[in-house]
């Protein structure tokens, strides 16, 4: 298939390697350039530097068509294609507040590649960045290091992605909407020909608009999902409150309303990973740098800080002091799916176990090399989800991987010194567990759920 595009994607972290090898599984040219040798070579051998189901596979086949390479150079990436985008990081600074650094050294490495092309280029913002960042940041870089006049020389577009951990790769093939925040229309057009071109019949629906406008989108889309986890939390957290009450079954009463939608509902222990956290920190404090104070994002912050520590509380409550206690700790990752640990809850619930003096033994079916690097020998590892049980006194789930969901009551009996069970993301059915073993969840409320489906049903008739 003809393909009318070069691609070059600079940083190859979670959204440049996806997106590049998504690239490159159409059809397109695409060089990727990395600051971090180890990495570049890696990648050149096929094995990605993180896990995502299916990435190591979609690379391999990259590598073998000849469409796809990776290399430190970003003068030459540049230079070789038509269209580049940023991908790289936009950490937090300690005080939460975005930092740039990385998006400043690839915006004069792109410049000054440029400075040295006599042919129209485009450049795409991808990485997550501040209203404002694009134009007054980026543009001012390239037009300096290049000599040359954005607008006119050069282009420049501002294009967040939304891509999940997890399901990486499908989302990037298949989003729910292009943001294009254009510098001027020329910029737009190509970017749009682009992605119709790639895309083709799949197309989502197509928003074009300012930088500024484009990159809050994004800002306000991660904010969004993160209020709704801690509006569910908060639900959940007064849910334990009520004998009889349940989370899950509220959570799909109001999913059904199509003004609110059944997803992201899940009450659980908080969100983590390496968006959600770091960018609503970022917009909080972007915001006071405007003189305003978003109390709600703030309220949707200090929700998820909590609720790690409903672990601990319930944990208590089943087992009275934890000192001398052994807890089977299972999941580290932030999220099913991914290695990734990067503000996982399961850090925080670990942390304090410890400091309260329990024993603690954890399971990941793919973080575990993660989880080694952050507790070292402070804690021990299981090969399996039966070993992690073994002897413990009461058990965590902190990660709904599917091959948990698979446990049964029998499972937790057999092998733990205790069969005490702590359902923080709600996969166990209530009424088979809590019959058969000491069990309670986030988000349900104390009491016998038996009794209180009986009297919910007298509240029926
Ligand atoms: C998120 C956004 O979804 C994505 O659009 C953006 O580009 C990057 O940030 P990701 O961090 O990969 O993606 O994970 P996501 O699937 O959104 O989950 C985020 C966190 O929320 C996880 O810790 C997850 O466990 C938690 N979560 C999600 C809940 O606690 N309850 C839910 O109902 C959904």
């Amino acid at each position: 298939m003809l393909r009318s595009y070069r691609i070059s994607v600079i940083g190859m972290g979670y959204v440049g390697l996806c997106t590049a090898i998504a690239f490159a599984s159409k059809g397109y040219t695409v060089i990727a350039s990395e600051m971090d040798a180890e990495k570049v070579d890696k990648i050149n051998r096929g094995i990605s530097p993180f896990y995502e189901p299916g990435l190591n596979e979609a690379l391999t086949e990259a590598l073998r068509s000849g469409r796809f390479k990776c290399t430190s150079n970003t003068e030459m990436a540049v230079l070789d294609t038509d269209i580049t985008f940023i991908t790289v990081g936009t950490p937090s600074k300690p005080d939460g507040s975005i930092d740039l650094h990385y998006v400043k050294e690839s915006a004069k490495e792109v410049g000054s590649a440029l400075s040295h092309k006599d042919s129209y280029h485009l450049v795409v913002v991808k990485s997550t960045v501040i209203p404002g960042t694009t134009e007054n940041m980026v543009k001012p870089i390239l037009e300096e290091t290049s000599g040359k006049v954005c607008g006119a020389d050069f282009g420049l577009c501002a294009n967040p992605e939304f891509l999940r951990e997890g399901s990486a790769l499908y989302d990037t093939l298949n989003p729910d909407r292009i943001i294009i925040g254009e510098y001027d229309k020329r910029s737009g057009d190509i970017l749009e020909a682009f992605y119709k071109e790639f895309y083709a019949e799949k197309t989502p629906p197509i928003i074009r608009t300012t930088p500024v406008n484009a990159e809050l989108i994004k800002y306000a889309n991660n904010a969004f999902l993160a209020t709704k986890i801690s509006f569910i939390n908060t639900i959940a957290n007064i849910c334990e409150r009520i004998p009889g009450a349940d989370v899950t079954i509220v959570a799909k009463g109001i999913g059904l309303d199509k003004r609110i939608g059944p997803l992201f509902l899940n009450a659980g222990l908080g969100y983590g990973g390496s968006c959600l956290p770091k960018d609503l920190r970022a917009l909080i404090q972007y915001s006071k740098t405007l003189g305003y104070e978003p109390k709600l994002l703030e309220a949707v912050e200090d929700v998820n800080k909590h609720q790690p520590q409903r672990a601990i509380e319930l944990c208590r409550k089943l087992l009275g002091e934890l000192k001398g206690r052994r807890i089977a700790v299972l999941g580290l990752a932030f999220k099913p799916n991914t290695d990734d640990m990067r503000e996982a809850p399961s850090i925080a619930i670990i942390r304090q176990l410890l400091e309260e003096g329990a024993e603690v033994v954890a399971y990941d079916p793919a973080a575990m090399p993660n989880a080694k690097a952050i507790f070292k020998d402070s804690i021990k590892y299981a090969n399996s989800a039966i070993e992690c049980l073994r002897d413990a006194d009461c058990c965590i789930l902190v990660t709904e991987w599917d091959e948990f969901k698979k446990l049964k009551p029998e499972d937790f009996i057999q092998n733990m010194r205790r069969p005490i069970l702590l359902d923080g993301r709600r996969i166990f059915d209530p009424k088979e567990f809590s019959q058969k073993i000491k069990f309670m969840a986030i988000g349900l409320g104390i009491g016998n759920p038996e009794k209180a489906e009986e009297k919910n049903l007298q509240y029926q008739k």
